[in-house]
């Protein structure tokens, strides 16, 4: 019997993958740049257990068993197996076993946040780690979602969109490492909200079959955003990189309005916290904060360390907690000051809204990519492959 438990961070873009040129093997019609956020505060964590006493493949996600015939699922395997075939590789036997597969998310799947890039990196990172896979493994996880081979690597990540029709050079390499840009923080606000959202996938099959914003976008846009995405971080200039952050996120949700039919991420909250960010940067004289929304309501900040507590103190007042949720803020500790100082909030010519539009924050930063867990104790799965 072999078993490996790992964690896996999730990302968030910020210059948008949305479309592919193969839908089969997940080739994007652009290349994407985001930001691997801390394992500390979000993760998905994967137990793999191979034996050759299982008589069927098993896989529970958050605490539910589920079909083991996802194709998404079918396919990273496929191509674990492939590599293990090809490769030098001692795990050859146990390549025959069965597996039992159990996953889940420490932040709640609901809040609509990259979840299944952090889930299928997690799951392919367990498998390479079970069958001993060395080197790149980001185009097999991007064969289960395609963010998800962000997720392969810590620090700032580009995925190239490549050229190749088998899809061998669409592949994610780091831009820069985690702790390059120190101060770098990233607030996750996460929008209470009913409405049902169209599936990613869905969307972006759309957008490719009748958005005309959407070639422009990757032919014109992208490849020269991409570059100065690139240089921002690498200089560590934070003004282009708010003002490609910005602009970016604003074209991809142009593109899912361009679409037909049009698909609605964003809602009233959303926009809400656009004009707050907006109305903040103008008070402050210079780009403080930069938003990001991928497909659904909730904002993503990328802001430096320094303008945290003012921001926070700023967002309090306008988006007011529900009573007494003491629990408001998560993730790295912080002193929020009560009191904003009176001019600054003056000259924000925004009402405070009805308490609980937010359903809580959560204060992180970049962080590594997946990890191997050595402790026993971390096993989701009991010793008869069995979700403890
Ligand atoms: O990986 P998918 O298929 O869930 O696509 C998600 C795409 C966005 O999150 C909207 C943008 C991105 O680059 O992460």
């Amino acid at each position: 019997m072999e078993i490996v438990t790992c964690i896996a961070p999730i990302n968030i873009a910020v210059i948008k993958y949305w479309g592919k040129k193969c839908e089969e093997k997940i080739i994007p019609v652009n290349d994407s740049l985001s930001a691997t956020l801390a394992l500390e505060q979000m993760c998905a964590k994967t137990t793999i257990m191979a034996s050759p006493n299982f008589k069927e493949n098993k896989i529970w996600l958050n605490g539910k068993e589920e079909s083991f015939e996802n194709y998404r699922l079918q396919n990273c395997l496929t191509e674990i197996r492939n590599r293990v075939r090809n490769e030098e590789n001692d795990s050859k036997q146990i390549l025959s076993w069965k597996i039992h597969i159990c996953s889940e998310n420490n932040f709640p799947t609901a809040a609509g946040l990259a979840s299944s890039a952090a889930g299928y990196a997690c799951l392919v990172y367990s498998l390479s780690q079970l069958y001993s896979i060395r080197g790149d493994i980001s185009t097999i996880a991007r064969q289960g979602s395609g963010s998800a081979c962000r997720s392969t690597l810590g620090g700032w990540v580009r995925w190239h969109a490549g050229v190749k029709d088998d899809g061998s050079d669409s592949i994610a390499k780091e831009v820069a490492p985690a702790d390059h840009w120190p101060e770098m923080r990233i607030l996750v606000l996460v929008v209470n909200e009913t409405q049902k959202k169209c599936p990613s996938s869905i969307g972006m099959k759309n957008s490719v079959l009748t958005s005309q914003l959407l070639k422009y976008r990757a032919e014109k846009c992208v490849p020269e955003r991409i570059q100065q995405m690139s240089q921002a971080i690498l200089e560590k200039d934070f003004t282009t990189f708010a003002k490609l952050t910005i602009q970016d996120s604003n074209q991809f949700h142009a593109v899912c309005l361009d679409t037909n039919p049009p698909c609605f991420y964003m809602n009233d909250t959303s926009r809400d916290i656009v004009e707050l960010v907006h109305c903040f940067n103008e008070v402050s004289g210079s780009l403080k904060v930069a938003y990001t929304f991928d497909a659904g309501p909730n904002a993503c900040l990328y802001l430096l360390e320094e303008t945290v507590p003012i921001f926070l103190s700023v967002l309090n007042k306008i988006f007011p907690p529900n009573d007494n949720d003491i629990d408001y803020v998560k993730g790295i500790p912080i002193d929020i000051p009560s009191s904003v100082p009176e001019e600054f909030i003056k000259s924000i010519p925004i009402k405070p809204k009805t308490n609980g539009l937010l359903k809580y924050i959560i204060y992180t930063k970049v962080g590594d990519g997946p990890r191997l867990l050595n402790d026993p104790n971390e096993h989701l799965l009991d010793e008869n492959g069995l979700p403890k």
